[in-house]
């Protein structure tokens, strides 16, 4: 019982996000670890649509079925990401037979198609859904998705009014990052005030949190923290990892241009992290957990964005070929003892 899980016990659930080849097979060490230290697991591709409904009518339930029990077997809280999000989703949800773009009702048709066949799956099983994903850019404007584009934000509320009706219980959650810029959050509360205000079930909010070693400010993070829990909603961290490395690209959004040069600069640790570094990220990883311990009563999870480091999605982001070092466990799934003491 000397997890992280116990450590916060009675405060927030520990979350991993876990892939496929995970799910079907975890290796010993990986088996250790997930159930000594975690007590909420998040898929991290496999429930996302163009893997789960590739072509129409065609749904593909062996990996996310193979997820729910594993969470099951762990006892865990499950988390369903994500029902709703601008990518990793095929091109013809948004087209007719003619290849045109599709009617808003027609593409809301074929979203409550998703969402009852999927989450309906599942139902009773999940705590809770990733509704929606990522609709917002950083300046608070409505991201100009293909769903935004031909449904507005309607998308957003029938997507959180079907996922009700599918599972009364499971929990609704929005979900987005840099959710510590304040025009970004507030826009997310606003929207999820809007849906209360009409009798709409949101839940929670949730905050990424793929951070950097530096940034974002704790403030800033708390200042978000106070800002959903003041409207009401519960406080989620969850796809939280520190990129120690440097990054060319201020977060998503941003194009990465395709000739991009690969720059030493950007992968600099190839070998191993320095102990300087590794001493930084334990001290960034404590100071974190300070603040969500802090604020216990309103966080009601704190999931990491992958297992090992061997698996983060850093180390193909945003170019493939870097050796990315953000989790608390090494390439080996061995403990980085220095951060996890820290975290406790
Ligand atoms: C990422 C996965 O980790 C990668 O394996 C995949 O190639 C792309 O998606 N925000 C999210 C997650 O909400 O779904 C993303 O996951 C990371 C950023």
């Amino acid at each position: 019982n000397d997890g992280l899980k116990d450590a916060f016990e009675g405060n927030f659930t520990i979350g991993a996000a876990l892939n496929h080849k995970q799910v079907k097979e975890l290796n010993s060490q990986e088996e250790k670890i997930l159930f000594q230290h975690f007590n909420s697991i998040t898929a991290e591709n496999l429930l996302k649509w163009s893997n789960m409904h590739p072509e129409p009518n065609t749904y593909r339930f062996e990996a996310a079925d193979q997820f729910v029990a594993l969470g099951e077997q762990m006892d865990a809280s499950i988390i369903g990401h994500t029902l709703v999000w601008h990518q990793q989703v095929p091109d013809w949800v948004f087209e007719d037979e003619q290849g045109k773009e599709v009617g808003k009702e027609a593409l809301l048709e074929r979203m409550k198609d998703h969402i009852v066949n999927v989450a309906g799956r599942y139902k009773g099983r999940v705590h809770g859904w990733d509704v929606v994903n990522e609709a917002f850019f950083d300046n608070g404007e409505y991201r100009t998705s293909k769903w935004y584009e031909i449904a507005g934000k309607d998308f957003i509320k029938q997507a959180f009014q079907i996922a009700n009706e599918v599972d009364p219980g499971m929990e609704l959650y929005y979900n987005d990052y840099n959710m510590w810029k304040p025009e970004k959050r507030d826009a997310a509360i606003e929207l999820a005030k809007e849906m209360r205000a009409e009798g709409i079930r949101v839940d929670g909010i949730g905050m990424q949190g793929h951070y950097g070693l530096e940034s974002p400010s704790l403030e800033q993070i708390e200042n978000s923290i106070l800002a959903i829990a003041e409207a009401g909603f519960q406080v989620m961290f969850t796809e939280v990892d520190i990129d120690v490395l440097p990054n060319p690209v201020n977060r998503h959004g941003a194009d990465i241009d395709a000739t991009f040069d690969f720059e030493e600069k950007y992968n600099p640790y190839k070998t191993g992290l320095p102990e300087e570094v590794q001493q930084k990220l334990a001290e960034r990883y404590k100071e974190l957990f300070e603040l969500f311990l802090k604020h216990e009563d309103k966080i009601s999870r704190v999931t990491f964005w992958g297992l090992t480091d061997q698996d983060s999605w850093l180390n193909n982001w945003p170019m493939k070929g870097r050796t990315a070092y953000p989790l608390v466990f090494d390439k080996d799934g061995l403990p980085k003892e220095n951060v996890i003491k820290k975290i406790k």
